[in-house]
């Protein structure tokens, strides 16, 4: 073979068919399966939880037994979590930080595939997880939510088995594609796009990535110790053996609320980029909110126990827990008034990215108000493990996370296709998800604060009311996304072609909108040699 590589020599790796997909190096192609695999998760997570609403229409037992509903309880949320946003979040990491950062794939691409094949492998691990629960002889369901506290995960099951072994699958996908991640952001940003030019996307995967090489060992090492509990006459959370079931809550909530900002700052990422491109400004504090990010990310790892105040600790560390928990309050205040400051005398228009990212701003300052209240501990006391924890995560993860993440898929998706989405159809969507998520969980705060008890199959006459409100808007809200498949699959298919700037986005700073680049782009980007500096 000669030393300089032709054309055709070229060619011969690039593979056709579905070893394009499956040998895939290529951060666009490999960016687009984690698109298309958290699509299909959504609707799996998203109809478990159909399920469980249709069974709290009403008050007794009508469509699933309680073990079921309790594992349909635990795989909503894994699914969300590990299924749905976390990959979408890494879609969009794949698709846009080397276009952004100048780069022409990310650092360590054969990685990357490998990152995202462990997906799937670790989704048919959860699936199973609930059907082996239903041979006879393994124990019965997996019924612990996704939190998976002892001893009760110690006695469930062999679906558990399952679940710590996806968890471990999915650990490592998350911590190699945080490598990755990362690596990519620190070294191969081209010549000139130094720290401070870096669209706050890519700033926001940088702290992102960091919390998961922090907290994923952490949760690996949880469930390790809770299958040697289970399996190999370890007591690490067996009081009885000498060890302290408290412990499992300490490593699974010291991964499980930076995990939280894991599943928000990337969305918050895309907010940067939506809300100056529809106001026609630059961020406002560009530097400052880079900062609260920081500070966000260092004060998201050290206030885990506000998840188990009930636990009985000392005055000091409740007090110590509290007081970091508020403080959190300071950083996204902050951001969010960053973002209201953009929009301050912009030329503002409101295509549906922008709808979905005004929503956030309010959805999610209404889930902050209840987190300062959730944070605070004699009110907790009374609040915990009630419905309106439930209505508080919901406000804070759909807007927060979720609705981020559509507000990124509208804002990209004639970039990603090359073809503009039907306007119409997108304000439809907007309209209709968001009224069904607020008629949604809204009235979980108050069925919460008057009792009423969350992971639960059966309730009591009183809450029948908030119950059935609640159930007619996650119908609604469920149904609404079958327009949003409709709207991608449309789009995809065909459609009035993209301008290199379908918004007229002014310039971010010193930085110009990625849409200077070619739409669609060329097939294989790494057809340049890289320009690593
Ligand atoms: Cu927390």
């Amino acid at each position: 073979m000669s030393e300089v590589a032709t054309h055709d020599d070229h060619h011969d790796h690039v593979p056709s068919g579905i070893g394009r997909w499956l040998f895939s190096t290529n951060h666009k192609d490999i960016g687009t399966m984690y698109l298309i695999f958290s699509l299909v998760m959504l609707f799996l997570g998203g109809a478990s939880a159909m399920v469980m609403r249709m069974e709290l229409f009403f008050p007794g037992l009508q469509i699933v037994d309680p073990d079921t509903f309790n594992n349909l309880v635990t795989n909503h949320a894994l699914i969300m979590v590990f299924g749905v946003v976390m990959p979408a979040a890494a879609g969009m990491a794949n698709w846009m930080i080397p276009i952004m950062i100048g780069a022409p794939d990310m650092a360590l691409p054969r990685l990357n595939n490998l990152s995202f094949w462990l997906l799937p492998m670790a989704g048919i691990m959860l699936i199973l997880s609930m059907v082996v629960s239903y041979l006879p002889g393994t124990g019965g369901q997996v019924n612990t939510g996704w939190t998976l506290y002892p001893p009760l995960s110690v006695q469930a099951g062999m679906g558990m088995d399952f679940v710590i072994f996806t968890i471990h699958i999915l650990g490592i996908s998350s911590i190699l594609a945080a490598i990755n991640i990362v690596t990519t952001i620190v070294n191969m940003r081209a010549p000139g796009m130094t720290w401070f030019k870096l669209p706050l996307f890519v700033w926001s995967w940088f702290f992102t990535g960091l919390l998961l090489i922090m907290i994923m060992p952490v949760l690996a090492g949880g469930v390790t110790m809770l299958l040697f509990d289970r399996h190999f006459g370890t007591a690490f959370f067996d009081a009885a053996g000498g060890g302290d079931p408290v412990l499992f809550q300490h490593l699974f909530w010291f991964f499980g609320h930076p995990e939280v900002y894991v599943l928000l700052l990337p969305s918050i990422g895309v907010l940067g980029l939506v809300i100056p491109t529809f106001s026609r400004k630059p961020l406002f504090a560009y530097k400052p909110l880079v900062w609260f990010m920081a500070m966000l990310t260092a004060l998201g790892m050290v206030v885990w126990a506000h998840h188990q105040y009930t636990i009985g600790m000392s005055l000091g560390v409740t007090t110590y827990f509290m007081i970091g928990t508020i403080l959190i309050s300071i950083p996204v205040g902050m951001m969010l008034m960053s973002f209201i400051f953009t929009m301050w005398r912009g030329s503002m228009t409101f295509e549906t990215p922008m709808l979905f990212g005004i929503a956030i701003i309010l959805m999610f300052s209404f889930a902050g108000v209840t987190g300062v209240m959730l944070a605070v501990v004699p009110a907790d006391l009374q609040y915990h493990d009630s419905y309106f924890v439930v209505a508080h995560f919901h406000y804070a993860l759909i807007p927060g996370a979720l609705f981020g993440l559509y507000a990124g898929v509208f804002y990209w998706l004639p970039k990603w296709t090359g073809h503009m989405y039907d306007e119409k159809l997108g304000k439809i969507f907007f309209w209709w998800t968001t009224i069904g998520f607020n008629v949604t969980f809204f009235p979980q705060h108050f069925s919460g604060l008057a009792g009423m008890p969350r992971r639960i199959v059966d309730y009591s006459p009183q809450f029948a009311e908030f119950n059935f409100i609640s159930s007619v808007g996650a119908m609604a809200f469920g149904l609404s996304h079958l327009l949003f498949l409709y709207i991608i699959i449309k789009t995809i298919r065909g459609g009035e072609k993209a301008p290199d700037n379908p918004w007229e986005g002014s310039q971010i700073g010193t930085v110009g909108l990625e849409w200077n680049l070619p739409s669609p782009p060329p097939f294989h980007s790494f057809t340049t040699p890289p320009t690593i500096k």
